[in-house]
């Protein structure tokens, strides 16, 4: 089900945000909300599983820092004029941008949760509420398809640029073709879907997840991960952090679709971590092992089998081989 966000939970979450107790009345005559409608917030909030600490004559308090998203400031921090919904609840942002008739132009989504965020072949994307950025963006390229083979490496280093601006730089790298990676841990990825390919247009759905301020041990994720705030030690306003991806990714489209892969084949050797590695590629049923020798000038994988023949792969799913 659908949920457009709801303004009185933001305002609720934003008094709570001091860290301190702060009963029914209170907040009620604060956001002119009856004090039943502050606890019918309080319970939604709960159900999302934000932990709520409620003692009886101190009223409520938040148990872990939590900003909730505001398109409002999302917008003042991204450059460009952007179409931006923001959900607190959905199934999945990629699927809400497929769902649009006949759009124009780009989109943008973003949702405090999804509850069938997917992940690359077929896997699911684990997305609980508040905690992390779940985004994706409807982009129009006056490109055949033939001619995207490398967006997937391109989104990849727009989202490696978005978290180096946040001080996380050493040991961040891409691993072919999408996941991006922080001491071997995945921290972000990408899930790219062909919308519509009409008189020399391909419309796109960008989907992107990153691990924000996830801190618990999530049973849920079965490879290892890494959030934000677990490399920097402290909690994360994802605003600043969706507007800073947003710029990024737009400028690396804009890019993109004018002069294609080639202009990025530089900053990818830079960021990829798998060249000159011994890798398996899990591709269409099949295991493959080999020698990665980087990308070719469309992104495909280069990969050095045991005969000495490269060979070029545009999909699958990439390890390093543990010797
Ligand atoms: C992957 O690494 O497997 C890709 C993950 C992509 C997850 C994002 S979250 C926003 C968007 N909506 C989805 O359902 N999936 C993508």
């Amino acid at each position: 089900m659908i949920k457009k966000q709801n303004n009185n939970l933001n305002k609720i979450v934003t008094i709570l945000s001091d860290g301190n107790y702060h009963d029914g009345n209170t907040i009620g005559d604060r956001l002119q909300m009856t004090r039943s409608a502050v606890w019918k917030a309080i319970k939604k909030l709960e159900s999302y599983g934000v932990p709520i600490d409620s003692v009886k004559r101190k009223g409520y308090a938040l148990k872990n820092p939590l900003i909730l998203l505001d398109r409002n400031k999302i917008k003042t921090q991204v450059t460009q004029k952007i179409d931006l919904s923001l959900f607190e609840s959905i199934a999945s942002t990629n699927d809400y941008l497929r769902t649009l008739v006949k759009p124009k132009g780009i989109k943008v989504c973003i949702a405090e949760q999804q509850t069938n965020g997917k992940g690359r072949l077929g896997r699911n994307w684990y997305s609980p509420f508040g905690k992390n950025i779940y985004l994706s963006c409807l982009f129009p390229f006056q490109k055949d398809l033939s001619e995207l083979a490398g967006l997937s490496l391109v989104v990849s280093l727009a989202i490696t640029a978005a978290l180096k601006s946040f001080g996380v730089s050493e040991t961040l790298c891409v691993k072919w073709p999408n996941d991006v990676l922080y001491d071997g841990k995945k921290i972000a990825g990408n899930l790219i879907e062909i919308q519509a390919e009409t008189h020399g247009v391909s419309t796109v759905i960008i989907g992107i997840g990153v691990n924000v301020n996830m801190l618990e041990d999530e049973k849920q994720i079965r490879e290892p991960w890494i959030s934000l705030q677990k490399i920097l030690h402290d909690y994360i306003d994802r605003n600043l952090v969706c507007a800073r991806l947003i710029n990024e990714l737009l400028a690396h489209l804009h890019e993109f679709s004018v002069n294609g892969f080639s202009v990025f084949a530089k900053h990818w050797a830079q960021t990829d971590c798998l060249t000159n590695r011994q890798i398996t590629l899990h591709n269409l049923q099949k295991k493959i092992e080999g020698k990665s020798l980087g990308v070719n000038h469309q992104g495909n994988l280069l990969l050095q089998l045991s005969n000495g023949d490269i060979a070029t792969f545009s999909s699958g799913d990439t390890s390093v081989l543990k010797k």
